[in-house]
């Protein structure tokens, strides 16, 4: 794989922090100043891009990728308004009955090429329902086979704990969808290296980043477990059999609109001022390492 690893030789000033923020150590100084790659290490690159947005002066070129088309970074935020953002974030259950519109969703998309993921990896698939109809389909589907397997004698006696939702279910209430327009299922490369968390992560951007355009969301534990659970109702989005469906969120236009933050617990957040004394035997040092994920 070549990364097309480029300087502007004319535009380099030498300053050295390409070399040192490229965390794999691909870069290097060559005889006259100018960083090139270490070619047995270019394996290791991340694509992380931090060389291209790191430069003073705009000078390299990587992937066939031109500083010229990245945005200025202005390093400069509303704090304040982001903390806003982040408190006046609620979970929306009551949805207005209509179609985000294209340019929202798009915008949405394009936002979500930017979450981090572990090692750069990147191996995350969205799947979205960007129309009612659809919706109501999946709606109507997943409920239907929920009441057919509660309907089983064996699975009602087991699944007892759940009482309220299949009982809710069975009353034609939507309390899985909420009556949301459109979802959004996240699934995972089951090889990424940080699966666990970059789906999680990029919900995370998704909710906010989506509360700042008008819409409201709702993390979708219910329906995460009706998919997981019932393997045919996931294959109905197409998700790629190198994945695995990580969480769902809804969103669309909320019908409710709150006046107040609320008044949360506080979680601890304690100071750590000194470590506590520890001697771990070499076995207690290694045992996480043969431990079951
Ligand atoms: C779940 C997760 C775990 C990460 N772990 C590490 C880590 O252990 N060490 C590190 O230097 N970077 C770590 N990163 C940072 C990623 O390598 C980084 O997000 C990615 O290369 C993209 O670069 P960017 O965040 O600057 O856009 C982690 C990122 C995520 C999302
Ligand atoms: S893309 Fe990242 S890892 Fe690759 S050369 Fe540039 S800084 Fe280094
Ligand atoms: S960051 Fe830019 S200016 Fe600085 S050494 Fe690297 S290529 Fe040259």
């Amino acid at each position: 794989m070549s990364l097309n690893f480029k300087v502007d030789e004319n535009k380099c000033i030498h300053c050295g922090l390409c070399v040192k923020d490229c965390m794999p150590k691909i870069i290097t100084f060559n005889e006259n100043k100018i960083p090139t790659t270490i070619e047995e290490r270019e394996k290791s690159c991340t694509k992380c891009q931090h060389c291209l947005s790191i430069c003073p002066v705009g000078a390299i070129s990587i992937f066939n990728k031109n500083p010229e088309d990245s945005e200025p970074a202005t390093n400069n935020f509303n704090s304040d308004e982001i903390l806003r953002l982040i408190k006046e974030r609620k979970s929306i259950r009551h949805y207005k009955r209509e179609n985000v519109s294209a340019d929202v969703i798009e915008k949405l998309k394009k936002m979500i090429d930017y979450v981090p993921t572990g090692v750069n990896n990147h191996g995350l698939h969205f799947s979205v329902i960007d129309n009612v109809e659809v919706m109501d389909k999946l709606r109507k589907t997943v409920n239907s086979t929920i009441i057919k397997i509660v309907s089983n004698k064996t699975i009602k006696s087991v699944a007892k704990s759940y009482e309220r939702y299949t009982n809710a279910i069975l009353n034609g209430e939507d309390i899985i969808f909420r009556g949301a327009p459109h979802l959004v299922v996240v699934s995972t490369s089951k090889k990424a290296p940080c699966k666990d968390v970059d789906p999680i992560i990029a919900l995370s951007y998704f909710e906010l980043y989506a509360k700042s355009l008008g819409l409201g969301t709702c993390w979708c534990g219910l329906a995460y477990y009706a998919l997981k659970f019932v393997p045919q109702l996931g294959k109905m989005l197409d998700i790629p059999y190198t994945h695995e469906i990580a969480y769902v969120m809804l969103f669309g236009y909320p019908e409710v609109e709150y006046k107040r933050t609320t008044q949360p617990v506080e979680v601890p957040f304690k100071e750590v001022t000194a470590l506590k004394e520890i001697k771990p035997t070499l076995f207690e040092s290694i045992k996480g390492l043969f431990k079951k994920s």
